[in-house]
């Protein structure tokens, strides 16, 4: 016999079987940060840096985000999202990467999919492993310029699920599975300032669409220890560096 639940959840049960996690803090703690990334969207870009097209019609800062300034590393201290981060997966995660991304109405494929529709960075293809496994927790800051709407749109629970949705998979299975996705209740996370979300990457998520502004996120991506051995020497440097502000 299973035990029924009693209690309330905690949070770390909720994200465990949600997948994602809306940790708030006060609005303060972002606008240091978020000066920073309106000096960069409107194109005044410190010496040494520069934005560079990872997807078509996105911009992305260049050589690495988290050198930019030492605050891109301090907000998820100061808003204790690193803190939350460790206490909802119950596990040492360690900064990998840091993105700075810009993206623009023009950035969609079309008027329904973003410039990054549904897809989960861990899977199974092919038999084949896509992504870090165990997968990535992400914590992603989407600052708040102009009206609200839709940043980040998750499937809770989906990090559990056999999917294998992504925009690559080019045939009638992500047909398929994109239709199951139709059915299922989504979570939309607003550009906010006062809050980040954090979230399994195994989960099914999808960029929101940008309807008229150019729109910034910050994504933070934390792996498992023994995940760093493999990476290369500048997400090993950042790791330590975020570590040791850390410890
Ligand atoms: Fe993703």
């Amino acid at each position: 016999m299973y035990m029924s639940i009693q209690e309330p959840l905690s949070p770390a049960h909720k994200y465990y079987l949600d997948g994602y996690y809306t940790h708030k803090f006060s609005e303060k703690n972002s606008s240091k940060i978020n000066e920073l990334i309106q000096e960069i969207m409107v194109g005044n870009i410190r010496k040494g840096f520069s934005l560079v097209s990872k997807y078509p019609e996105t911009a992305d800062l260049r050589p690495f985000a988290a050198d930019y300034d030492e605050e891109i590393l301090d907000f998820l201290i100061k808003t204790g999202a690193y803190d939350i981060l460790r206490k909802l997966t119950g596990q040492d995660l360690y900064l990998y990467h840091v993105q700075l991304r810009i993206t623009s109405p023009s950035s969609n494929l079309n008027e329904k999919e973003s410039y990054m529709d549904w897809h989960r960075d861990s899977y199974y293809k092919g038999g084949k492993r896509i992504g870090f496994f165990p997968p990535v927790h992400k914590i992603m800051f989407y600052p708040d310029f102009e009206k609200k709407e839709d940043a980040l749109r998750l499937i809770p629970g989906s990090q559990k699920a056999d999917l294998h949705a992504d925009q690559t998979y080019q045939n009638l299975l992500n047909n398929f599975d994109k239709q199951l996705i139709q059915n299922l209740e989504e979570k939309r996370i607003p550009y906010s300032n006062d809050q980040v979300v954090i979230f399994n990457a195994a989960a099914l998520h999808a960029a929101g669409v940008n309807q008229e502004f150019n729109r910034a996120r910050l994504i933070y991506s934390f792996l498992t220890k023994d995940q760093l051995e493999t990476v290369e020497e500048q997400h090993k440097n950042l790791s330590k560096t975020f570590y040791n502000k850390v410890t």
